[in-house]
């Protein structure tokens, strides 16, 4: 099976009764102190030192705020339309995109290679034989896949919104947006840079990398290849790459300089790469310093899911923080766990109200506790609601 992503479907009993269909069926288919010393030596609340993003990382305030896919909270994920808008309510960072291959080789940002409930293609009769059932981490999954179809035929759709049933709203700008490529997102960064008069981050993910290296459509080179083109391949571009795969990011660490960070699932998953590559261990092992200190070899920093730094019970209620924060402090990594997301299905339950699907619990509330634990930052789909929690955070 491949890695299980517990903050993005259902963990928990009394969770996935909440979420029902409405999230599980979408799309075919997150320790130390406030105020303690960073791994990276940044202040907490720290401003902006200069424009640019010449001071990498330390330049990022802190908790940094970075726009999940987006505003996907308020917008269809992975749209220009969802990373304008994160750059408009305050995201220190935007992650477009999450990245898959055309068939065609060229990079787009979707969040899953299949596209069946993120675009209109099932709307599109001239593609209905490109639907098809393939084994993806293990899984099967059946649907439309991006490395089906060229980047000019991909142009011809549109994006819609992934969880109508959460979010209805969003449905409002169905069919408004096209997708986006990587190479688009890099030449947007430049003039959201001088438009703003500020340096606008971003926060790529490669996806699925062993699954696409094997057939002869390999991520890294072609992300290498465009960070070089756009002179972002440094240390202090304000790039940071991610991915759920260590090897790719081991990978990734011999082609560019940029700041890396491995994503981390729920304990008892296993890396798709390790799987393929017959190495036994599991997240579980990854967490622990001496995996900590392994990744701190050719990574700057961490993405765990949010319940490995503070666990839940059987009912959904949150626990206490594990010694994560510590541990990858203490190997000089830095934590961007997620993903913070304002609707009750998503929080804790102990921090939801009442149990509509697509109204808001106390994210106020669960956002001090995460960051009391001394997180460096933390993916949301609202940018507005973290950067005014952060504000919270900071003036306590
Ligand atoms: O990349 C951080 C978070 O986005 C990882 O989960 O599945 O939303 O890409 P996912
Ligand atoms: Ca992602």
């Amino acid at each position: 099976m491949g890695t299980q992503r517990p903050n993005e479907g259902a963990s928990g009993t009394g969770r996935r009764a909440l979420l029902g269909a409405a999230v599980l069926g979408a799309g075919g288919a997150v320790l130390g102190m406030a105020g303690s010393a960073r791994a990276d030596g940044a202040r907490p609340g720290g401003g902006q030192e200069g424009q640019g993003g010449h001071g990498g990382l330390k330049s990022l305030p802190k908790p940094t705020i970075v726009g999940h896919r987006g505003a996907s909270g308020y917008r269809p994920e992975h749209t220009f339309g969802s990373y304008q808008l994160a750059l408009d309510l305050g995201a220190d960072i935007v992650e477009a995109g999450d990245l898959v291959p055309t068939k065609d080789g060229h990079l787009v940002c979707r969040h899953e290679p299949e596209i069946g409930g993120t675009t209109d293609v099932a709307d599109h009769p001239e593609f209905a034989d490109r639907k098809k059932t393939k084994l993806l981490d293990g899984v099967s999954t059946t649907g439309w896949f991006t490395e089906d179809f060229t980047l000019a035929e991909l142009k011809t759709l549109r994006a819609v919104e992934r969880i109508p049933a959460n979010r209805p709203h969003n449905t409002l700008y169905n069919g408004r947006w096209e997708i986006p490529t990587f190479e688009e997102v890099l030449k947007w960064q430049d003039e959201q840079t001088r438009e703003r008069g500020k340096q606008v981050w971003i926060y790529p993910e490669l996806k699925h990398p062993t699954y696409f290296r094997k057939q002869g459509l390999p991520l890294e080179e072609r992300v290498a290849e465009l960070l070089r083109r756009h002179r972002k391949d440094r240390r202090t571009s304000p790039v940071i790459i991610q991915s759920f795969e260590p090897t790719s990011i081991e990978r990734l660490d011999k082609l560019v300089d940029n700041p890396l960070v491995v994503l981390l699932s729920s304990a008892d998953s296993r890396p798709w790469d390790f799987v393929e590559t017959g190495d036994p261990r599991t997240v579980a092992d990854l967490v622990k310093p001496a995996g900590l200190r392994e990744i701190a070899s050719y990574a700057q920093g961490i993405g765990p899911t949010l319940d490995l730094v503070i666990p839940r019970d059987a009912k959904g209620n949150l626990t206490q923080p594990t010694a994560l924060v510590r541990d990858a402090h203490q190997a000089g990594l830095i934590l961007h766990p997620w993903t913070m997301r304002n609707e009750n299905p998503f929080l804790p339950a102990n921090f939801r109200k009442g149990t509509d699907a697509d109204a808001y619990g106390d994210v106020f509330g669960a956002y001090k506790v995460y960051f009391a634990t001394g997180i460096d930052g933390v993916f949301t789909d609202q940018p507005d609601t973290g950067v005014l929690a952060r504000e919270d955070f900071v003036g306590d």
